[in-house]
């Protein structure tokens, strides 16, 4: 029935796990066709689960959205004059050594623009400026990244940022469920995956601060580790499913909760001296949102309303080639894949 649809696989190649999930557009509905979450061992594991999992997985396209997370990204922001949307890159581009630590013929450059900013008052030719958003990727890293996809015979259509993937998710969220929302609020989504956290603020579905935070909960399970003097996976176990433990396991997580909340905060901090607005709200995604006292624990931190969010409600689910009871219960963990495959959709 879907035959003639467009579909995308959105590739989340996580460093703890991967996410697929196939999505086919048929006029305005969005269908779950397949689905995928394995976990990776290493780098090198990453191409043999990639292929078994494009194996097994009950894929019908080769069309992958994916994204390149890591140091080798960057997000900054600026102020420019301001500029016609087409001229921004080039503008941006040319000015671009000032802002990163790279070469720029060694980076892929993208650049959005935010807000306007009035021209000085009583300054003499003061011009309207304009806030941009600038997102800096190592070429190299995103070649490699093509390249190992072409490879395992996938095409690659886009190669993105996970923290836009977050909003792409988020926006999409709200084309299927229109109205779940109020749309002129602030609000932050943070993915809480394994070795990093990535941040989206997001006014009226426009980024106006992403950026990646290196903490996750590798650092939750090594506090685990550390206070039960337990192995790596015997703590990942625990902290998975705690049981009556589970008031142990949220003291043994604290300070590093706390740490990864205050780093959170400071960019919540940025965002509002910026852009004079306020985070209403925080989404809460990836992973590591599975563990039952984050949404509280980080409420706690944030002082604002924090709730878990699922990026794939409201989306129909081809059920006779999807396991819906594993789909659901990674759903949280999905947020990125989404906004991959949403990003081309
Ligand atoms: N049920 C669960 N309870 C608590 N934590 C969980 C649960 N399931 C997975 N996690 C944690 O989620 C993390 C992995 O999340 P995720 O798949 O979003 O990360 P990733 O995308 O592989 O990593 P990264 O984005 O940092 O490269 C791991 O730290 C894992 O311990
Ligand atoms: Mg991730």
């Amino acid at each position: 029935m879907l035959k003639h649809r467009r579909s995308v696989v959105g590739l989340d190649v996580g460093s703890s796990s991967i996410k697929a999930i196939e999505i086919t557009q048929d006029k305005y509905e969005y269908i779950i066709t397949a689905f995928a979450h394995v976990d990776v061992a290493g780098e090198q594991g990453v191409r043999d689960a990639l292929a078994d999992l494009f194996r097994q997985g009950g894929f019908r396209t080769k069309r992958v959205a994916s994204s390149v997370s890591g140091k080798s990204v960057i997000f900054r922001y600026l102020e420019t004059a301001k500029l016609p949307d087409d001229e921004l890159l080039a503008a941006v581009r040319a000015e671009a050594n000032k802002y990163i630590p790279f070469d720029v013929d060694e980076v892929q450059l993208d650049a959005q623009r935010l807000v306007d900013v009035p021209a000085a008052e009583g300054v003499e030719g003061a011009k309207e400026q304009m806030k941009v958003l600038l997102v800096a990727a190592k070429r190299s890293l995103v070649q490699d990244q093509a390249q190992m996809l072409t490879e395992l015979g996938l095409v690659p259509v886009s190669i993105g940022v996970d923290a836009f993937a977050l909003g792409n998710a988020f926006e999409l969220n709200d084309i299927v469920s229109p109205g779940l929302r109020e749309s002129d609020h602030t609000v932050a989504l943070v993915d809480v995956g394994f070795t990093k956290s990535s941040i989206n603020i997001l006014r009226n579905n426009v980024t106006y601060f992403a950026r990646e935070v290196a903490m996750g909960g590798q650092d939750l399970t090594n506090a685990i580790t550390r206070r039960f003097g337990l192995e790596t996976f015997e703590a990942e176990a625990l902290k998975r499913d705690p049981q009556d433990q589970i008031a142990e396991v949220q003291d043994a997580v604290g300070s590093v909760l706390d740490d990864l909340g205050n780093e959170i905060n400071l960019s919540f901090d940025f965002f509002e001296n910026q852009f004079d607005g306020e985070v209403e709200e925080v989404y809460l995604s990836g992973g590591s949102a599975l563990l039952p006292f984050l949404e509280e624990g980080l409420e706690k931190i944030f002082e604002k309303r924090t709730r878990v969010w699922n990026p794939i409600e409201g989306l129909k689910v081809k059920s006779d080639n999807v396991d819906i009871g594993a789909l659901n219960q990674s759903a949280p963990q999905l947020a990125i894949a989404v906004g991959l495959a949403a990003g081309v959709a």
